[in-house]
């Protein structure tokens, strides 16, 4: 698993290139095996590999201003975690501190078990490549991946090697004598991969690095990701504002919101058992019903009481969750009633907006081949009760 795992030891900052340290990373040819790579093929590992990064209360204040409050996160050997949220949460903010491009204000940091804190970055064993892979003009795209073997002196031949090497793992072995502005987004991309997996770091950060792409290239770039991180056995952290993007490329989800941890997991288990309402709006589609328990095991709200999932003491202010394939329309149980005002065709399945309240659309979605309800029908909806979520923050 990890036979390119480096004897680097350090991160490439580029004389003039502001925030544009290298990674390493090896991407493979595009395209045959990206069926074998969907991730739901990997063994959950977690509980066994140990800690590669341990953040311990690490925080970042701007003069006044809070970019990141204090947190906790472990990060294990080999895991692709990324870091999912809204613009301005603090994920950039993180990244910058791992790599030690940014002091912290508070708080520890410690890779294989060694404080890093006050390492500068220079000498950590760290890759980043940013979302403006900025690529050097002037060189061309071998030697812009070499770059970072010459800064360091290494060998005229090896370097050829390893170049040959990183650029075929990419799929960009034919183009190492195009310059960069001769290549389309995704290609860059590539080459700032490869740029950075030509040293080999255990650790890589990428920020927001897919983002500039249109979907197709990007889901391609994904699954490449997915299978240079299992070729080389590195440790990513991945930063995207997008939930498909995470739900599709990671071990685990750490969810950030106003500078904090949300909620950590794996997309599955952030998915099915959001621990707050942030969460549930954040990774896929919810619906969400305010109110109160009561002594009888029942949520009060304005539109109804609700069955609870679990036995709850009354008086509790809360919101239900209730995921839209949970939903069952004309069933057995039927907690609400609306009228169908938005069909949204999806290939395998359609989803149904349902109008119970003038303030209140529920979600649901019909299987394809289902009878379809039309427009404009009533139509009772339920789900099981264990199916929904409680919960209080
Ligand atoms: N150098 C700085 N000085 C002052 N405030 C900063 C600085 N860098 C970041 N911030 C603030 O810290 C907060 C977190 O920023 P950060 O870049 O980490 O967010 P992000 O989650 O990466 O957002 P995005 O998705 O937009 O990239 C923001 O409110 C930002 O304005
Ligand atoms: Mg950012």
């Amino acid at each position: 698993m990890s036979s390119a795992r480096g004897t680097a030891n350090h991160v490439e900052l580029y004389p003039g290139d502001t925030n544009e340290p290298v990674v390493t990373a090896s991407l493979a040819g595009a395209g045959q095996d990206v069926a074998r790579e969907a991730k739901l093929d990997v063994p959950p590992q977690e509980s066994l590999a140990p800690t590669k990064l341990k953040i311990e209360g690490l925080s970042k204040a701007y003069g006044d201003f809070q970019a990141l409050h204090p947190l906790d996160l472990d990060i294990r050997e080999g895991e692709l975690l990324t870091l999912l949220g809204p613009s301005g949460s603090g994920k950039t903010t993180l990244l910058q501190l791992i790599a030690g491009l940014v002091k912290p204000s508070t708080g520890k940091l410690l890779m294989d078990d060694i404080d890093q804190t006050a390492l500068p970055a220079n000498q950590r064993d760290v890759g980043v490549v940013f979302q403006n892979y900025a690529l050097f003009p002037h060189l061309t795209v071998s030697e812009n991946v070499a770059f970072p073997l010459r800064m360091r002196g290494e060998p005229r031949a090896q370097t050829l090697e390893r170049v040959k090497e990183v650029l075929e793992m990419v799929g960009m072995g034919h183009l190492g004598d195009r310059f960069p502005d001769a290549l389309s987004g995704g290609q860059q991309q590539r080459v700032a991969l490869a740029r950075c997996m030509i040293y080999r770091p255990s650790l890589i950060l990428m920020d927001e690095s897919l983002s500039a792409l249109d979907r197709k290239l990007r889901e391609t770039m994904q699954m490449e990701i997915r299978r240079l991180h299992r070729e080389t056995g590195a440790t990513i952290v991945f930063v995207t504002h997008d939930q498909e993007e995470a739900l599709a490329l990671s071990d685990r989800i750490c969810l950030m919101n106003g500078g904090r941890i949300e909620q950590v997991g794996r997309p599955e288990e952030i998915y099915e058992h959001p621990e707050s309402v942030f969460a549930a709006n954040f990774i896929g589609v919810s619906n969400l019903f305010a109110g109160k328990t009561t002594d009888r095991g029942v949520m009060e709200t304005v539109f109804g009481s609700l069955p609870l999932p679990e036995s709850i003491a009354g008086g509790i202010e809360g919101t239900l969750v209730v995921r839209p394939e949970h939903i069952a329309l004309n069933g057995d149980d039927r907690y609400l009633e609306g009228e169908v005002v938005e069909r949204v065709y999806a290939g395998a399945e359609t989803r149904l907006l349902i109008q119970v309240a003038p303030e209140l659309v529920v979600t649901a979605r019909q299987a394809a081949g289902a009878s379809m309800l039309e427009i404009g029908s009533r139509v009772g909806l339920g789900w099981a009760a264990e199916n929904a979520r409680f919960l209080t923050r």
